[in-house]
């Protein structure tokens, strides 16, 4: 009898003993690709050895020093990396260990900065699944259900329609929504802040078209409401930039981080301006196992793995690589509807949502090649691999995709 909780979810029944760049090995010795990276997570791939040498090295001196009790040397240090990485406006940091817990905390900042209680949220975003943060999804029921009552003040706005033929319509009908929800359920001087992920992640890699975040951060700057980027997903270099707003040139207020910050290790950052932060009262946030030093290590060791020559290159052109892989196969499988997302953040969405575990299933199965669905209706498949994927991968995994097209068709 297994003594482990039923509540997770699983992806797949793989059994696994090791993890080497995008590659799994079972324990009874098979090898699968793996472009779910632990969900986006293993961005540097499994266990880069420079990784893992900053961890060994940093457990060798200190596994847990607390925030509150010292302060360990290499909380500055990263500090001052991820100041140099994230947008100009972000000069000031705090750490805590998993993304639901910055969402919140990057909540919690907006609303003592500003005075303000409500928090504006997207239809088919996701912040994670801690009560507040779960107040804020709305990807899909199953993360709500049962839960309720949620914290209140969170009021939902529209996201516009990837699917719509009249882009610039939907753009504007999004923003004409938005501007209804100001006048009429969440009044500007009651707004603290908008939360918005670049690319919707869990809610089906939808990318939010830049006249829409240009409209919605023209908003927020009129009214005093705080911008909030969850980049947690979209971050450290998944869409080929270091951030998914470094696209539009978008200075957030407030920047969530966390997934692939420490290559597997659990990091997650808040980064916003020392201003803001100066209103956030000392005492009133914190976290016992927030900045934790391997994960300190973990996270400057994967920041200098990104900044080495060639490494976002390599995102980008994989990138492309896919998204011409599976754009192609569309011509030939109208089951396959559209193709999207920047960088190593992409979609495949189908006509047919029934299909998509029997292709997923068959890519496992056939193609020992393990991917993920996203989207409220599971209707999509993400690809998320590592970001070190190589071109040899990415052929690889689209030949056993278009093998499971095939077979399901
Ligand atoms: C955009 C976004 N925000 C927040 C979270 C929550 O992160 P965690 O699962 O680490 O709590 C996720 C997780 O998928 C996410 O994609």
């Amino acid at each position: 009898m297994s003594h482990l909780s039923n509540v997770w979810f699983k992806v797949t029944d793989l059994e696994v003993a090791t993890g080497r760049g995008c590659r799994v090995t079972t324990v009874s010795g098979h090898d699968y690709l793996d472009f779910a990276a632990g969900i986006a997570v293993n961005s540097t791939g499994h266990c880069h050895p420079k990784v893992t040498a900053a961890i060994a090295a940093q457990a060798e001196r200190f596994i847990h020093a607390q925030a509150n009790v010292y302060t360990h040397d290499l909380l500055e240090t990263l500090a001052s990396k991820l100041d140099d990485i994230t947008p100009p406006s972000i000069d000031t940091f705090f750490f805590a260990n998993s993304g639901a817990e910055i969402t919140e905390a990057a909540v919690k900042l907006a609303k003592q900065a500003t005075g303000r209680p409500n928090t504006i949220v997207f239809q088919g975003s996701f912040h994670g699944r801690t009560h507040m943060a779960m107040a804020m999804t709305t990807s899909k029921t199953i993360y709500r259900a049962g839960h309720e009552p949620l914290p209140g003040g969170v009021h939902i706005a529209q996201f516009p329609d990837p699917l719509a033929s009249d882009q610039e319509a939907t753009i504007a009908a999004s923003l004409k929504a938005f501007d209804g929800l100001l006048a009429t359920r969440s009044a500007p001087s009651d707004t603290a802040c908008v939360i918005l992920e670049p690319v919707l992640g869990e809610g089906g890699y939808v990318p939010a078209p830049r006249a829409f975040v240009e409209g919605i951060v023209e908003r927020c700057r009129e009214h005093g409401i705080l911008f909030i980027a969850d980049e947690v997903q979209s971050g450290f270099g998944r869409t080929g930039e270091w951030f998914a707003l470094d696209r539009f040139d978008i200075e957030p207020d407030i920047i969530c981080m966390a997934k692939g910050i420490a290559s597997g290790f659990p990091l997650s950052a808040l980064g916003t301006r020392r201003e803001l932060d100066d209103l956030w009262p000392t005492g009133s946030h914190g976290g016992t196992y927030g900045g934790n030093p391997i994960g300190c290590a973990a996270a400057i060791a994967t920041i200098e793995v990104m900044s080495e020559p060639g490494f976002m290159d390599n995102v980008r052109s994989r990138g492309t690589q896919l998204r011409d892989g599976l754009s192609e196969l569309k011509e030939h499988h109208p089951g396959l509807r559209q193709v999207r997302g920047p960088g190593l953040m992409v979609a495949s969405t189908f006509e047919d949502r029934e299909r998509v575990p029997h292709v997923l299933a068959h890519c496992l199965r056939e193609g020992r090649l393990i991917l993920m669905n996203a989207g409220t209706h599971g209707d999509i498949i993400r690809w998320m691999p590592p970001l070190v994927v190589t071109a040899d991968e990415i052929d690889e995994a689209v030949g056993a995709f278009a093998a499971a097209l095939r077979a399901t068709a």
